[in-house]
């Protein structure tokens, strides 16, 4: 193991020395990226350090610098890398978790990357050498690859022979996804068993055993392929680099640790978890695992919810979801969490990961409002489903079966957040099993469902010219004589259309919330509409229907200059709302959301409250001044990003930023913001603002709707034309809120005028048929038609005769606006002696109205469609009375 000296270092030195130690080979350090992935439709979540420079991989770009690390949070949650089950249950696995990582992009290749790395190791880190092994690719016979004797050479430098071990393709060949850039890969595996057990077992028999104690630390992929659709791999025009070294699992064996969990990435969160929970760490292993999965889950959450992706029901939004309803599930049965917990660990996280990640605090309030209103509301949800598990475990036992079907067992997973296990432990504690195949085959079915859903299919690019670097020129252009470099063929729930990729561009790819530009490409006299625009990481995408003839020619490539329009002055609409609402609200006022297109501006911030009237008005107010200034846009283009912030200019959280950033600037006292979007030369273009939506969206996030020039135009004619239609209806009054306020007092007063008059003439009715009955065989008697005012009278009358001498039988029938009722009452002691009761009796006359009714056994009504058949409603009344009274 590491010398003494080294146990203390702590994570963040962990980090900072293999950042120092690239950088003095000459690497640069670059940002990490945001963890959900917004820039790769293939992704949901950033899962590699690799996922930011993938164009450069595959050589679609070129790259500005040859060597580069980063130190990178990754979620592995979904798609080909997903380690969510595995969680808790072993010490070393993580959804989320940083990568360190080095690269080369078409500089060096093997020898120095194993060379650095083992230097690394075994210098500045000081792992002991005999507990190093290291894999590498043993060929696949299917992509016609022989084993990488090259690497193996190489590794003959550094290491034993026998520390050297070939593995399968499984393990040792690297691919980001089913389809880019992939290639052979070297791990380095160490073993930290103590001695007496390494005697016992040789280390390199227990490589890639799944052993908590022999584990992997370090991948270096020699990224040479590309995987196409077809499946076949495609050489690389250069090859590269790809690296990452998880730091948790480098901390565990710096720190002389046996679990990722006892480092102190981890410890704060544990011992917060233990004494919220009034429990002891490492005395038992069901508290143990919960306390685990609940700190792994909170991390992946957090960093989630802070990069912008809160709990939803689609998407990368519900995989968020099922990780924070895993932990709450492990909480509540495990450690006796009743009520929300997880929220209240945002903060230690936070506090624990301040000089990394300084986001985490900025927002931690925001962030613990979502995951507070989440767990609120799956608390209620685990109550039903346990209820729903009882019930079925009732049913069952009354019956033959001691099975819980596949079906239901899915059914508790996916609707109410039952893992597997959770239901197979209740149901073993109740003498039953569960169905754990058709469990297997309806998640299956689910899975496919999902990936089919989230996945674009795409073909492979066919390649038309070399290109390199691809130039967005719509900021000062709207239209461009440009080349196709290359196209695919994109599928999207079985629609096809392809995407171009052009040398140089003046559309604006959908980005920052703004809309993608259309247009059209004309291309030697043939005109194919541009439908969209997208970005895919640092990629101009074109969407059309069809490809043109002649696909060498020169392309005119024309923006829609009207749309484009409209849509810069909603985006620059946007940036004025937004320094007005700091002004009016506060500064605590951050974007949350923003969708600005020719139509709308749509924009969430986080605030919690609801805005009064008097603040829309304010913000109106300010946003109109600003646009009657008519200030200029002041656009400064390449900016470094230190620069910018001193600038004044907030950063946004979630999105990705390079070196150099846009700033835009409408005075320089009221909004900065670091932006790609196309804005307005001057506010003066925006004509007039007006709001047309203020809703909540989310805990402590509300949303505001605007439009600005022509559709600010249209909304206010709109609502001036609703205006003269109310005053023409009211004829022309003088003031028209006075005119409509004496209406309704009007109204107010006529209706209680007329409910008195109806109720008067009810009792009328009461009194007159109260002389009416007929005394049949002792039997008070009344069947008859009565006309009411409203149907609820029928009610009232026929409870008012009710009270008449026993035994009575009383069927009233009324027509009220064309729809026809009936009322049953009859004496309890002939409820019980005849054969039918009054539910009985309303149920056979509804019949002939066509309705249908019910009530209690002396009192039963029904409503119907037929008033025709009153007549013979009353003559089937006097048949039944008879045929009881016959009995
Ligand atoms: N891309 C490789 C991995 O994720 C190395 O960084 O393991």
């Amino acid at each position: 193991m590491p010398p003494k000296s080294l146990h203390k270092m702590r994570s963040e030195e962990i980090r900072d020395r293999f950042i120092q130690f690239f950088e003095q080979k000459s690497h640069k350090h670059v940002a990490a990226v945001p963890i959900v992935n917004k820039e790769d439709p293939t992704l949901m979540f950033t899962n590699a350090g690799m996922n930011q420079f993938k164009d450069l991989l595959l050589g679609h770009q070129l790259a500005p610098y040859q060597r580069v690390i980063s130190a990178q949070p990754c979620l592995r949650v979904s798609g080909k890398h997903n380690d969510l089950e595995e969680v808790g249950r072993d010490t070393y696995h993580h959804t989320m978790f940083e990568m360190l990582g080095n690269w080369s992009f078409g500089d060096y290749f093997k020898e120095k990357a194993i060379g650095w790395a083992w230097e690394l190791l075994t210098t500045v880190y000081q792992l002991p050498q005999d507990r190093l092994y290291v894999t590498i690719f043993g060929g696949d016979h299917q992509d016609k690859l022989g084993p990488d004797q090259e690497t193996r050479a190489i590794w003959e430098q550094y290491i034993a022979a026998e520390q050297i071990l070939p593995f399968a393709k499984q393990d040792n060949f690297w691919e980001m996804g089913d389809t880019g850039p992939c290639g052979p890969c070297t791990e380095i595996h160490i073993d930290v068993r103590p001695e007496m057990e390494r005697q016992q077992v040789p280390g390199r028999l227990l490589v890639n055993k799944d052993h908590p104690q022999v584990i992997e630390l370090w991948n270096l992929v020699f990224m040479q392929y590309n995987r196409l659709t077809t499946g076949r791999l495609e050489e690389l025009p250069a090859k590269h680099v790809d690296t990452g070294l998880g730091l948790e699992r480098l901390t565990m064996v710096l720190q002389a640790k046996s679990s990722t969990y006892d480092t102190d990435l981890f410890s704060p969160l544990i011992e917060a978890i233990a004494v919220a929970s009034s429990q002891v760490y490492g005395r038992e292993e069901a508290v143990d695992t919960a306390i685990r999965v609940i700190a792994d889950h909170l991390r992946a959450i957090t960093f989630a919810i802070a990069d912008g992706q809160s709990p939803s029901n689609t998407k990368a939004g519900y995989v968020i979801r099922r990780i924070l309803r895993r932990a709450v599930r492990y909480g509540y049965t495990y450690l006796g969490f009743e009520a929300p917990f997880m929220y209240r660990l945002v903060g230690v996280l936070a506090q624990q990961l301040r000089a990394t990640y300084p986001h985490l605090g900025q927002q931690q309030a925001y962030i613990e409002k979502i995951v507070q209103e989440e767990e609120e509301a799956f608390l209620k949800t685990l109550t039903a489903g346990l209820h729903k598990l009882d019930k079925i475990s009732q049913t069952l036992q009354g019956s033959n079966s001691s099975v819980i079907d596949g079906a239901t067992a899915f059914e508790l997973y996916d609707t109410y957040g039952f893992p597997l296990d959770l239901t197979m432990l209740i149901a073993e504690e109740q003498g039953l099993t569960v169905d754990e195949t058709g469990f297997s085959q309806a998640l299956h079915v689910q899975r496919q469902r999902s990936k089919q859903a989230a996945v674009v299919e795409q073909g492979d690019w066919t390649m038309v010219m070399e290109g390199g670097n691809f130039s967005f020129l719509g900021y000062d252009q709207l239209e461009v004589t440009a080349r196709i470099v290359k196209y695919r063929t994109v599928k999207t729930q079985g629609k096809q259309a392809y995407q171009v990729v052009l040398d140089q561009t003046p559309f604006y790819p959908e980005g920052g919330g703004q809309a993608g530009d259309i247009g059209r490409l004309v291309v030697a006299g043939e005109t194919i509409a541009v439908l969209n625009t997208q970005k895919e990481n640092d990629l101009t995408i074109h969407y059309v229907n069809q490809l043109p003839a002649a696909l060498e020619a020169p392309v005119q490539a024309i923006v829609d200059q009207e749309r484009r329009v409209l849509t810069a002055n909603n985006h620059t609409a946007t940036h004025l709302l937004h320094a007005a609402l700091k002004q009016v609200l506060g500064l605590h006022v951050e974007q949350r959301g923003s969708l600005v297109n020719d139509q709308l501006l749509r924009f969430d911030f986080s605030h919690s409250i609801k805005l009064s009237p008097q603040e829309l008005v304010q913000i109106e107010g300010i946003v109109n001044r600003k646009i009657r200034d008519n200030i200029a846009l002041h656009e400064d283009r390449h900016v470094s990003l230190l620069a910018a912030k001193a600038m004044g200019a907030a950063a946004l959280f979630g999105e990705k930023y390079g070196d150099q950033v846009r700033v835009i600037t409408f005075d320089p006292f009221f909004s900065i913001e670091l932006c790609a979007g196309t804005h307005a030369p001057a506010t003066g273009q925006l004509g007039f603002f007006k709001i047309t939506a203020n809703v909540a969206v989310a805990a402590g996030v509300r949303r505001i709707e605007a439009v600005t020039a022509v559709a600010a135009e249209r909304f206010v004619r709109q609502q001036i034309s609703l205006l003269d239609t109310l005053k023409e209806l009211l004829k022309y009054p003088k003031d028209l809120a006075q005119a409509v306020h004496q209406l309704l007092q009007e109204k107010t007063a006529l209706s209680k005028k007329l409910a008195a008059y109806e109720a008067t003439q009810v009792q009328s009715i009461i009194e007159q048929l109260r002389g009416n009955f007929q005394t049949i065989h002792g039997i008070y008697t009344m069947i008859a038609r009565v006309e009411l005012p409203q149907a609820a009278a029928l009610k009232q009358v026929a409870l008012a005769l009710a009270k008449a001498e026993k035994p009575f039988f009383v069927v009233l029938v009324a027509a009220v606006e064309q729809t026809p009722h009936i009322v049953v009452a009859i004496s309890e002691d002939l409820a019980q002696r005849w054969s039918q009761n009054a539910q009985d009796i309303v149920k056979k006359l509804a019949i002939y109205i066509q309705g249908g009714g019910g009530g209690s056994p002396t009192f039963a009504t029904a409503g119907g469609k037929e008033v025709g058949g009153l007549p013979q409603v009353l003559q089937m009344a006097e048949e039944i009375l008879e045929k009881n009274i016959e009995k």
